[in-house]
């Protein structure tokens, strides 16, 4: 049995992105759940030496809960390309460089997939609530779809303008947040998440 988390208390997200933290105040929102960023308590940010998803969203997530107190809530994420075995995968943040650069890191992934006919891509989330006294909990959630070239739209942030979801024509860059969050791997994980641990 998952540990739940109280009603009313306190959240800390662990994560200084931007678009992550709209996303997930956004999905949090319904639940009456208050959240408090990493970045406005003046929390460091973490390395991110594990060589998988769900290892990274732990080491965030424990980071967070001891210096802060409160129950920690990490995500780490990443966009995975068949062609390329995976990559960017748990590099996806780093592909973009110092200036954090998703154009060069979406031409990066174009140029390194040459001409095969292999567009097979996908989103993966590994959620990590973590409380002060260690315990954790961890969720998984994947988005498939495929490439394409030229990024398409400006909405959403890092790889989504390359990304078209299964089923779907429009790029995670041209659809609205409402419509990316239906099937995103954000979302499903904090679906799981949810489930269990909240209500
Ligand atoms: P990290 O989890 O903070 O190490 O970084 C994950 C990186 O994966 C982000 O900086 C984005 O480049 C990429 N990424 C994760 N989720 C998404 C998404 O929903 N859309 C586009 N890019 C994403």
């Amino acid at each position: 049995m998952a540990r739940r988390l109280t009603s009313g208390g306190r959240l800390v997200l662990a994560t200084h992105n931007k678009g992550k933290l709209a996303e997930f105040a956004a999905l949090l929102a319904p639940f009456g759940i208050q959240t408090v960023s990493s970045g406005e308590l003046g929390l460091a940010e973490p390395e991110e030496p594990a060589p998988d998803f769900v290892g990274n969203a732990r080491i965030k997530a424990l980071a967070a809960t001891t210096a802060s107190g409160a129950p920690a809530l990490a995500d780490d994420s990443g966009f995975c390309v068949a062609a390329l075995g995976g990559a960017p995968g748990v590099h996806s943040a780093r592909w973009a460089g110092p200036t954090k650069d998703f154009d060069l890191a979406m031409a990066r992934v174009q140029a390194e997939l040459g001409a095969g006919d292999d567009s097979r891509a996908w989103f993966v989330s590994a959620l990590c609530l973590a409380w002060p006294d260690g315990h954790t909990e961890t969720f998984v959630g994947r988005a498939e779809g495929s490439l394409v070239w030229p990024p398409r739209g400006t909405g959403g942030f890092g790889y989504d303008p390359m990304f078209v979801p299964a089923g779907g024509l429009e790029t995670y860059g041209e659809m609205n947040a409402e419509a990316k969050h239906a099937t995103s791997h954000r979302a499903r994980a904090l679906q799981a998440l949810l489930a269990a641990c909240v209500g």
